[in-house]
């Protein structure tokens, strides 16, 4: 199991390298991940990147349901998508976040486990086509929408070294911005 990379961390910000490798240590760092993400519990974590335990690899995970099976990313790249842009709507018994579900209006919040108390509002891409490699170097393709197309951006993002706040509006990113700075979590070239 690893710990959670939290802001102001540099690797938040790096740009992830591509695993050429598909070993046995490739397969004992996707479990580590998993049990991290398992162990998420406020909140609860549907998806976690290698750079959020320290590994900037591109690498992610997610687990949509609590109950649900781990999803293995490798060399993730998005091959097609919807030029229509929304920030997703859910119902309670849906979890559509990246993080946790939490209600405003109907609309999502986003959040990261790499910056606590942190919620906004993220648009997203409506549909994404996916293609990436399973832990055998197995390619695959698979179109992504709702809930997990937001997960996958999410995720994405994180191995380009963005942070889902980098999306927000001017307003609210100064907002947090400022919340940041005054918890000493900032620091120059973040955001
Ligand atoms: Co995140």
């Amino acid at each position: 199991m690893y710990k959670m990379v939290l802001t102001p961390n540099h690797i938040l910000l790096e740009t992830a390298l591509p695993v050429l490798q598909f070993d046995k240590k490739l397969k004992q760092v996707i479990k580590d991940m998993s049990e991290t993400l398992d162990a998420t519990s406020d909140p609860v974590g549907v998806g976690l990147a290698a750079p959020q335990v320290g590994i900037s690899k591109r690498i992610f995970l997610v687990k949509p349901k609590e109950d649900g099976l781990t999803g293995v990313f490798i060399n993730p790249e998005i091959v097609e998508e919807s030029q229509e842009e929304e920030i997703p709507s859910f119902t309670n018994s849906e979890k559509v976040e990246a993080h946790k579900p939490k209600k405003s209006k109907k609309k999502l919040l986003e959040g990261c486990l790499s910056v606590p108390n942190i919620w906004g509002n993220v648009s997203r891409k409506k549909e994404v086509k996916l293609s990436w490699q399973d832990e055998n170097g197995k390619k695959h393709s698979k179109k992504f929408k709702g809930f997990p197309a937001v997960i996958v951006q999410h995720e994405l993002d994180h191995l380009n070294g963005i942070l889902f706040i980098e999306h927000l509006s001017f307003l609210k990113k100064k907002l947090i911005l400022n919340k940041l700075i005054k918890e000493k979590k900032y620091y120059k070239g973040y955001l």
